[in-house]
């Protein structure tokens, strides 16, 4: 396996309008983010990944771009950029850009041309149909609820979107907007950026015609992704934008690739492909606690599932494609109330999970809070949520659809994406030291006790831990390269696995519930010098690992060799 900065590194994702608000608007900016990077540097990670900064209306939170080349208001201007910029890289931390090229904003000035006729220059930058049967042109759902299409009254036809009515699809198929898009890359990169993380980079090419998906059920939209998800062209796109782009800097990309398998994956970030150094897969986060409804159709998970899931994506990637390691982002729940316990046991499921996806071989993501241990919030009145999904969700079921709001509430307690947007907790000042004004959304109330002041404060916490699993990642290459094995494959309990590299051996065993299990080493694995290399226990000195009673999500990793 060649070996590369961006595989030896730890990447912490910033979701900038909830880290650090530095003037009082109640949204966090540019230069609160650069007042924080010492704490950054003290965790230890060696990349920003930065969600959009782009001028926006903000529909989506900046996931929908008026302009691709300057900064977005509230958050600032270039200047405080390029501070933010210089004051990483003075630190050795790299910064990663989201690029979100699938759509724009209905603000964009791309948009607002390519609606104003059917002959316009910029027409067919989008991607624009007339009406079937005096209806959509198809059939396809949006992400975000109801139909992909929007009519639009001044040419009489609908365009395109994915996601929000506010974020028109661009049209890739016109060599322009792809040269559009290179440039816009290109200046980014010249400003001294380390990589990209690309937006729904699988969705860019969709299936010619568009045709409508199957209905069994008879529904009005239906999920339409082999139509548009690793389209036909999207290779070619790819490795045009390497050819012209990405193969010129020594940069780090990674794709958002929903719905890939490992297959897939080895053609979108294959060693020797020249498209994308990794992806995001969705396999742990979509399907895992998801019933056939989807997100919102909770169901419980299996820890074999979860093995299953992450083995294959170890085992088919070894030494032909890179993984990226992620249990948070600005669109999951929190990790620790998914997956862990947030309350009896939450420090040390938090530190359990940690450990699970740090010993594995990729890179880690971190996301804002998740080094702290932040939790899901559970607000009573949809008031208070700002998610245009989350709002599109209630508007689809509760309001339009007479549903039980209490059964509706509840899956937003547990899948919505403002769990993962409260603000930053940093103290236990008022708004948790985010801000001096109101926050654009409310501070989650258990920050008096949840804080990076708390955190830094007592030598056990969840920060102090995930610093030292970044130590041991920069310290030693076979927690990066070496092999992954599981063991104990059906063991319903306990999540244990080994990485070898040379002669060197690790174990990892992680007890992923609340019970007190026994661990029992297999025989092929060598028992006599066994070194403890993290733990989130006291540990015994000399304790047998052949056999091991292990605590509620306690988790051990040794070096047998
Ligand atoms: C994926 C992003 O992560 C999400 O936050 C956004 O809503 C959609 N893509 C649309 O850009």
């Amino acid at each position: 396996m060649k070996r590369a900065w961006w595989k030896e590194a730890v990447v912490y994702q910033i979701y900038p309008r909830s880290f650090m608000d530095s003037n009082g608007d109640g949204i966090g900016d540019l230069k609160g983010i650069t007042s924080k990077l010492d704490y950054l540097k003290q965790l230890g990670v060696d990349v920003v990944w930065l969600s959009p900064v782009y001028k926006s209306p903000n529909d989506d939170n900046g996931y929908d771009i008026s302009d691709y080349r300057t900064i977005m208001d509230e958050f600032g201007t270039m200047e405080d950029f390029d501070e933010m910029l210089e004051a990483m890289h003075a630190r050795g931390i790299k910064l990663v850009m989201d690029l979100v090229a699938n759509h724009t904003s209905d603000e964009h000035p791309w948009f607002i041309e390519s609606r104003k006729s059917k002959d316009n220059p910029y027409r067919d930058y989008y991607i624009w149909r007339p009406g079937k049967d005096g209806a959509e042109p198809n059939n396809w759902l949006s992400y975000f609820g109801g139909s992909a299409w929007q009519y639009d009254e001044t040419t009489g036809e609908y365009y395109l979107h994915l996601f929000s009515k506010r974020q028109p699809d661009l049209n890739w198929e016109n060599p322009k907007v792809r040269d559009e898009i290179y440039d816009m890359m290109t200046f980014w990169l010249d400003k001294g950026i380390d990589g990209f993380r690309m937006d729904v980079i699988n969705a860019i090419s969709k299936v010619e015609g568009l045709p409508d998906a199957p209905n069994p059920n008879g529904e009005k939209y239906v999920w339409g992704g082999q139509y548009f998800l690793n389209g036909p062209k999207v290779h070619d796109y790819l490795q045009e934008m390497h050819e012209r782009v990405l193969s010129k800097y020594d940069i780090m990309t990674v794709g958002e690739t929903g719905g890939v398998t490992t297959q897939d994956a080895l053609l979108y970030a294959g060693e020797e492909r020249r498209e994308l150094n990794m992806v995001f897969q969705f396999e742990h986060t979509e399907k895992l606690d998801s019933g056939p409804g989807g997100k919102w159709d909770i169901r419980p998970w299996k820890l074999t599932d979860l093995k299953a899931i992450m083995s294959r994506w170890q085992y088919d990637l070894h030494g032909k494609a890179w993984n990226s390691l992620y249990l948070n982002n600005h669109d999951q729940p929190r990790s620790v109330s998914r997956w862990g316990d947030d309350k009896r046991y939450r420090v040390e499921s938090a530190k359990m999970l940690a450990t699970f996806l740090h010993m594995q071989q990729g890179t880690p993501f971190i996301y804002q809070g998740e080094e702290i241990g932040m939790t899901n919030v559970q607000f009573d009145s949809i008031e208070d949520y700002r998610d245009v999904e989350i709002h599109n969700l209630w508007q689809d079921r509760v309001v339009r659809g007479g549903q039980d709001p209490d059964v509706v509430m509840r899956a937003i307690h547990a899948k919505g994406r403002d769990n993962a947007r409260t603000p930053m907790q940093w103290d236990d000042s008022e708004n948790a030291g985010f801000t001096t004004g109101t926050p654009w959304i409310k501070v989650n109330p258990n920050y008096k006790e949840i804080n990076v002041k708390n955190a830094l404060a007592d030598p056990q916490s969840i920060f102090y831990y995930y610093q030292s699993l970044i130590r041991l990642r920069h310290e030693h290459p076979v927690v990066v390269y070496g092999r992954y094995d599981l063991i104990l494959e059906d063991h319903p309990e306990i999540y244990a696995f080994t990485r070898t590299l040379g002669d060197e051996c690790w174990l990892v065993i992680n007890n992923f519930f609340s019970g007190t299990p026994v661990f029992e080493l297999p025989d092929h694995l060598p028992s006599e010098a066994p070194q403890l290399m993290i733990s989130n226990y006291e540990v015994p000195e000399n304790d047998d690992i052949r056999r091991i009673q292990l605590r509620p999500y306690e988790s051990r990793v040794y070096r047998l060799s």
